[in-house]
């Protein structure tokens, strides 16, 4: 049985703690966020005393001071914590120094994380067809602060590294005529939405579409719950990406 530590009990850490109740293979021992009475306060020996991997949903202002507190007591470390990763390096030498495991992601949901993989897989072979344009739209709820997406930029990048023909993703609205060079990507903000990308590969005669939908935030607590288990015992600095290797075999 997993023994983790949830540090943040906000939606994420809600949505995990429900998820972890209906499993047999872990257990949320402790809990920690500062404004919760029921929770514990900080992150300390007490806290995370018997913790085999302590899972981050805080905010970027707490992060970096969660991460050297869990590596200081050498515990490993799943982090969906978004807004750090210009401290990438830092993070990756606090690792190295308390020799931890650490995993983290800006979007844990698997699918996904598989659509990445389907993207790469799709655009490689679009890039031999000069017949297809490509687009893609991001739609997500009233309450979100950004746009596009970051999820809706890893797919850009994805597009953008496989597609010779394009060279620039461009966001905004024009009020001009597009260039064969740049890939529109747009943004929708409506709702209760918990987040929809699509891209479309257009020709003359047909189109291709790829969409992933997430339902709620079952996803990314599912794809935390997986890390957690995954980094479980392991040393180093990882990403999402090194997981997906190991979990598909293609
Ligand atoms: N990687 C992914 O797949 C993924 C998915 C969803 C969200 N996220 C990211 O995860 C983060 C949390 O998202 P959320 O929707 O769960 O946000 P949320 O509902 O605001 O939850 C964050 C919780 O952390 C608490 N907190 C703040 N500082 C803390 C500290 N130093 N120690 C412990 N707890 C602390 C907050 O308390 P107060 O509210 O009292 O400050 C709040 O309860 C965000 O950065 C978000 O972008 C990532």
């Amino acid at each position: 049985m997993l023994k983790i530590a949830l540090i943040g009990y906000g939606k994420m850490g809600r949505m995990i703690k429900q998820l972890s109740e209906q499993r047999k293979d872990i257990e949320i021992i402790s809990i920690i966020d500062p404004q919760d009475v029921s929770c514990f306060a900080a992150i300390n020996e007490e806290s995370l005393k018997d913790v085999d991997v302590a899972i981050d949903f805080t905010y970027p202002g707490a992060i970096m001071e969660n991460i050297e507190a869990v590596a200081k007591l050498g515990k490993n470390m799943v982090v969906g914590t978004t807004g750090w990763y210009d401290k990438i390096d830092t993070v990756k030498e606090i690792v190295k120094q308390n020799n931890i495991g650490f995993i983290w992601a800006s979007n844990f949901s698997i699918g996904v994380n598989l659509f990445f993989k389907m993207m790469g897989n799709a655009s490689k072979l679009i890039n031999r067809f000069d017949d297809y344009d490509i687009y893609g739209i991001e739609m997500h709820h009233n309450q979100k602060k950004d746009s596009p997406s970051g999820t809706a930029k890893t797919i850009g990048d994805i597009l953008l590294k496989n597609i010779d023909r394009k060279t620039e993703i461009v966001t905004e609205r024009l009020d001009r005529q597009i260039k064969p060079e740049e890939l529109h990507i747009s943004s929708v903000r409506a709702g209760t939405i918990p987040g929809t990308h699509i891209v479309g590969f257009n020709s003359p005669v047909d189109e291709i579409q790829l969409k992933h939908t997430a339902k709620g935030r079952a996803g990314f607590a599912n794809g935390a719950i997986t890390a957690s288990k995954w980094i479980e015992g392991k040393k180093g600095f990882y990403s999402i990406e090194d997981m997906m290797k190991d979990i598909i075999v293609d």
